[in-house]
């Protein structure tokens, strides 16, 4: 079946199975492979991209479903070739360690940021509790997201969620 996406902005068709999760689709149709697999079950988010800004486990999503919504892949959040200031703060805190659960964090701390802008540590750790890391990488995920928002409050390199 024909389905057509908008994905970083721009609009693709792909002949697919409805019922295919969207990450399947990301990653082998369009060769978009920063978006992991990790469990494939919807428990550990490496798999987050946004539909219309909101974090979602792409592996949980038939790509039938996506059609029609603005789906955004941590390969759409650098704009011009600068990175976002999520990605910056990433990079500054030095937060990856095997960096294989990083895309997924940074989408959903980037989702987090866009309606939070200032967070507490509280709403921090509510709102990347979806994601999980097994390298323990939290503490500097948490002191990232904080540089972050305090780039974008001075008006760095912005979220595009
Ligand atoms: S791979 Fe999607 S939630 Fe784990
Ligand atoms: S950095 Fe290894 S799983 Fe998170």
């Amino acid at each position: 079946m024909a389905i057509n996406l908008d994905v970083n902005g721009k609009s693709h068709r792909v002949d697919s199975d409805p019922k295919m999760p969207l990450l399947w689709v990301l990653r082998d149709e369009l060769h978009l492979v920063g978006t992991k697999f990790g469990c494939g079950v919807g428990q550990c988010n490496a798999c987050t991209v946004h539909l219309n800004g909101s974090p979602v486990p792409s592996c949980q999503i038939p790509v039938s479903a996506a059609q029609g919504q603005k789906i955004t892949t941590i390969e759409g959040l650098a704009a011009d070739n600068a990175l976002s200031a999520v990605q910056q703060a990433w990079i500054d805190h030095d937060v990856a360690q095997c960096g294989y659960c990083q895309a997924g964090q940074i989408m959903t701390a980037t989702a987090l940021l866009a309606q939070t802008p200032n967070p507490t540590e509280v709403q921090i750790d509510e709102f990347m509790a979806r994601n999980l890391c097994r390298c323990g990488t939290y503490t500097r995920i948490r002191m990232a997201i904080k540089t972050a928002a305090h780039a974008m409050a001075a008006g760095k390199t912005g979220s595009t969620a």
